[in-house]
């Protein structure tokens, strides 16, 4: 990523800085590993097709939404608020964004410990059993803070132009992996049903009894996924240029990572048809069907393996990277610390947080049976309240501020400036349709989907 430390407020070097840089963010474990056992648990193809109306619909004006409030103040989340409308109880989205982007960053760093393990355990030649290897209590905390020590150490660092080089590399060649495996997993004997269950919807789930259940978590997946309603758009789009345009930049990054997410989805449900797995066997779906699928592959499946957990663990990096950012850059502006200071505190936080997480998959037992809100064991509980609710409750918050407090004729102006064809063509503009988006479409949906969830 082309941008100097947040200390001197520096700004992304190019366009193609910040669209490698905000993918960075959006492709990561969200792709890979939540949007296959998400698709899992909620049905399959039907899942699939709410998914991409909510990214399309709810997902992208909500994306170019928070880039307008970052580059119109300048601001981290907390500031960006106080800076566009002074004095409204709306500052509290921004404190909601810092706690999320930090409680998210502390159980995503476990999962991420988990690949870095796995990528080690292939690269040895030893083939890992998913329940006994999360059973382990002290290895699972040695990953959670290895990979969150990486975090910190590029964090700190102010985020370097290295990154930005290697993501040119290593991200291309995580999609060409991805399609080896796909390759290999649709060719698998019975992996036609697979392909079926992934395509063809079956819409009555949607008017079933769980279409509530399954709606939420298809929107809580598009905000996670596109890394929208946690503040990272707003400190990223506060690191923007005027002369940017911060609508195609959007949309690009948009598409890579549904594009991402939907070949994730094709490496891993054929397989699990092919290999009689369940679909709906929730995290640890990724981490015991792509073995089977590298076992699969005589003399290379080892390498494949290695590469791919590897390139995993940077693509999760990219991501923990940006979620930690969104802490520091409050810090920074708000309370004049050093960043290597508030990289470290914060870091350190996030590690103490992480371990009930790290150990509520078999290792302690209370952590593990824990039930609450229909989800069973720490991590999941942690991961519905606040990668599912809050990241939702925050993006209703974001639309209703810039639709009815902040307006979005601010928002437009601010759009505008770089992206010349965004308010051009009268009553027709792009600007009209994503303002009623903005306005009605996105608080009107989203409330709806929460209302039905929590309160029906
Ligand atoms: N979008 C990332 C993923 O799909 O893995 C997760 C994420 C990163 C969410 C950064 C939010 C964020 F601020």
């Amino acid at each position: 990523m082309s941008m100097q430390s947040t200390e001197e407020r520096g700004y992304w070097g190019s366009r193609l800085g910040f669209i490698l840089a905000a993918s960075g963010s959006a492709v990561g474990l969200g792709n890979i590993w939540r949007f296959p056992y998400m698709t899992g648990e909620n049905g399959g193809a039907a899942f699939v097709f709410v998914y991409l109306m909510c990214v399309i619909l709810i997902g992208l004006p909500l994306l170019i939404n928070e880039l307008a409030l970052g580059r119109a103040s300048g601001k981290n989340p907390v500031g960006a608020f106080r800076a566009t409308m002074p004095g409204t109880p709306f500052v509290l989205t921004g404190f909601l964004c810092v706690i999320l982007c930090f409680v998210v960053l502390s159980y995503y760093s476990v999962v991420a410990g988990w690949t870095l393990g796995y990528a080690v355990s292939s690269a040895m030649g030893k083939s890992l059993v998913f329940e006994d290897f999360v059973r382990n209590p002290l290895y699972m905390i040695l990953l959670l803070g290895v990979f969150l020590v990486f975090t910190i150490l590029i964090v700190q660092a102010g985020v370097q132009k290295g990154i930005e080089r290697w993501s040119k590399i290593l991200m291309p060649l995580l999609l060409v992996l991805v399609i080896v495996i796909i390759a290999r997993s649709i060719t698998l004997s019975g992996a036609m049903e697979g392909v079926v269950y992934y395509l063809k919807p079956d819409f009555s789930i949607i008017s079933g009894d769980k279409a509530g259940d399954m709606v939420l978590a298809a929107l809580g997946q598009a905000f996670f996924s596109l890394s929208v309603g946690w503040g990272l758009m707003i400190t990223y789009g506060s690191y923007m240029p005027k002369g940017q345009n911060m609508v195609t930049g959007g949309v690009w990054v948009a598409f890579t990572d549904s594009l991402v997410a939907i070949l994730g989805g094709f490496m891993i449900f054929p397989a699990v048809f092919a290999f009689g797995m369940e679909p709906d066997s929730g995290s640890k779906l990724v981490f015991e069907t792509l073995p089977a699928v590298f076992a699969q592959m005589p003399a290379v499946g080892g390498l494949v393996a290695t590469i791919f957990f590897f390139l995993l663990s940077l693509a999760a990096l990219t991501s923990s990277i940006s979620m930690l950012e969104v802490p520091i850059s409050y810090i920074l502006d708000e309370k004049k610390a050093s960043r290597k200071a508030a990289s470290w505190i914060v870091g350190v936080f996030a590690f103490l947080v992480g371990i009930p997480c790290a150990l509520s998959h078999g290792s302690v037992g209370f952590l593990t049976e824990l039930e609450l809100f229909g989800k069973t064991g720490f991590m999941d509980i942690i991961d519905f309240v606040f990668g599912q609710i809050l990241v939702v409750v925050i993006s209703l918050l974001c639309s209703i501020y810039v639709g009815w407090i902040w307006k979005t004729k601010n928002a437009v102006q601010e759009i505008a400036v770089g992206s010349p064809g965004f308010a051009k063509g009268g009553g027709f503009s792009l600007s009209v349709v994503w303002s009623f988006f903005v306005k009605f479409v996105c608080p009107v949906v989203i409330g709806y989907v929460l209302y039905t969830k929590l309160w029906s």
